[in-house]
């Protein structure tokens, strides 16, 4: 058997690997994409529990898919100490024989974060954006999504026939997409151009647009950026309150920035996902519909319901073996990469026994992951603040919103991590007014930026995160300027921005 010629991440030569499965079951492809929870369903009836899986058709991309809801808690909560989270341990990735310029690629790479961290370490990490996080005024946050969700709803009448009595949107493109981002570059405290440009970087990278070096690249640079303008000039913003939980220097910048990133990339991706995906399901489960219609459940109910059955982060890519072991009847080889999948728990005949009423109520799905890097606490508020808060206003605003085409005509990206349509067309009826929240004509938006045509709603009096935080990390900082320049100018038309897939 030939020698390895890299080595583990701890510096030792890689055990040698047992021979393989016998057969590998594509885990890609339309028919997976279309329904994966058949496809889930499937393996498991003609494999088991554990499933040696290739993610793209060269069969280099490998693991081994966990569908049973008790394997996967045994991998994410690993009180064995066999599994990490740290890429470097994939040992297929450290020899090179991987496709590099497949998608997934990007997600795979080592960064030095929490996310790819185990232990002090991931914990030292976690510190100052989890701690800042919690800082968070709900309520405060809570009117900026719904401010900046009336807005995209506004913008959904600005183009069409206005005559038309019926008004239809692409719903992933239009709010979906842009609701999360905004809401957390805006909480990032970054300004327009950083917001567009970060977005862009994070649209092109996560859909594999553009070469992934150079999107890493570009996304670390402007976080470097933001990280050292609010350490200057400190604001009522997320970073500056990192800043602030690290005055012991604990993170270096690049380690602060890389956090930052982290939450954006991961908070937007879950979001919109959850959104298009609770959007459907209230759009075609009757039984859903008229209960929350009439107020027999709440639309975190409705929310939790979709955890179970449609979670927005499908697959966990992934977790990885530091030694030898079995795993559902397979040898594991050192090295080797377990794919949690959280979209079965859809399929497995275990949480099926949750029924509609339970799955609304009962919140033990692992939607948020589980163990050391599962979605930390202030993070799931704040994705549950979005995600309710957007889902609301549409409800409110245009009760009569119905699926554009038949649920099966959806087209899906592959569900590898996070599931979304490729679009998700709504219609509804022309509201009488177009502005149904109260605006008065002065307040729409236009339909680009523009220097002459300032289409703002009232500034807010209050600052969208929280307070800044005590000035003792800026020497520089002019008093004032800091809670202005953390406030953007109003998006004049949030939705023109996002980048067309
Ligand atoms: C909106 C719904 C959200 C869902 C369903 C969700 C789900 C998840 C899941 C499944 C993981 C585990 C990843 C893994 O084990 O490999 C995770 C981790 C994480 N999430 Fe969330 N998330 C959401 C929102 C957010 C938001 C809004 C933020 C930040 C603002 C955030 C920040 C994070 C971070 C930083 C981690 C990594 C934790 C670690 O490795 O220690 N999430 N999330």
């Amino acid at each position: 058997m030939a020698t390895s010629l890299t080595l583990t991440p701890v510096g030792e030569q890689w055990p040698e690997r047992t021979p393989g499965p016998e057969h590998i079951y594509p885990l890609h492809g339309p028919d997976f994409a279309r329904d994966p929870f058949s496809y889930y369903d499937n393996l498991r009836r003609h494999v088991g529990a554990v499933v040696p899986v290739s993610l793209e058709e060269t069969h280099r991309i490998r693991g081994y898919l966990v569908i049973d809801h008790a394997a996967q808690l045994e991998i994410l909560r690993d009180q064995q100490q066999i599994w990490t989270r740290d890429p470097r341990w994939y040992r297929d990735l450290a020899e090179g024989v991987l496709p590099a310029d497949h998608p997934l690629i990007a997600q795979l790479a080592y960064r030095r974060s929490r996310l790819c961290s185990e232990g002090a370490e991931h914990d030292t990490l976690s510190g100052p954006g989890n701690k800042a996080l919690a800082r968070m005024d709900t309520l405060r946050v809570g009117d900026l999504v719904e401010e900046l969700a009336d807005q995209l709803i506004d913008s959904f009448f600005q183009d069409g026939d206005p005559e038309a009595e019926t008004v239809e949107v692409d719903i992933l493109r239009q709010f979906a997409l842009p609701l999360p981002l905004l809401v957390l570059t805006r909480l990032a405290g970054m300004d327009e151009r950083e917001a567009l440009a970060s977005g862009t970087a994070l649209h092109a990278m996560l859909s594999g647009s553009a070469g992934p070096q150079h999107t890493r690249e570009e996304l670390a640079s402007l976080m470097a950026g933001l990280v050292e303008h609010k350490r200057k000039e400190p604001g009522p913003d997320l970073v500056s309150w990192m800043l602030h939980h690290n005055q012991d220097d604990a993170l270096t910048p690049a380690e602060l920035s890389e956090d930052v990133w982290l939450q954006i990339a991961v908070g937007r991706g879950a979001s919109t996902a959850w959104i298009c995906n609770t959007l459907l399901e209230l759009m075609t489960n009757e039984r859903l519909n008229e209960d929350v219609a009439a107020a027999r459940c709440s639309m975190d109910q409705a929310m939790n319901h979709v955890m179970w059955t449609d979670a927005p982060i499908q697959n966990l890519i992934g977790r990885w073996a530091t030694r030898p072991t079995w795993l559902g009847g397979f040898r594991i080889n050192a090295g080797d990469m377990a794919i949690v999948s959280l979209g079965a728990a859809a399929a497995d005949p275990a949480m099926r026994s949750v029924g509609l009423d339970t799955s609304r109520t009962n919140n033990a799905h692992l939607a948020w992951g589980s163990g050391t890097h599962g979605c930390p606490a202030p993070a799931r508020e704040l994705g549950a603040l979005i995600v309710r808060t957007g889902l609301e206003r549409l409800w409110d605003r245009l009760p009569d919103m119905e699926l554009a085409v038949p649920r099966e005509a959806l087209e899906w990206s592959q569900p590898h991590v996070a599931r979304t349509p490729l679009a998700l067309p709504v219609r509804f009826p022309r509201p009488s007014a177009d502005l149904p929240n109260g605006a008065s004509e002065e307040w729409t938006l236009t339909s680009g930026p523009s220097e002459t045509a300032p289409a703002a709603r009232p500034e807010q009096q209050h600052s969208p995160f929280t307070t800044p935080p005590p000035r003792t990390a800026s020497p520089t900082g002019k008093d004032g300027s800091a809670a202005q320049r953390g406030k953007l100018p109003l998006w004049r038309s949030p939705a023109a921005w996002w980048p067309k897939r």
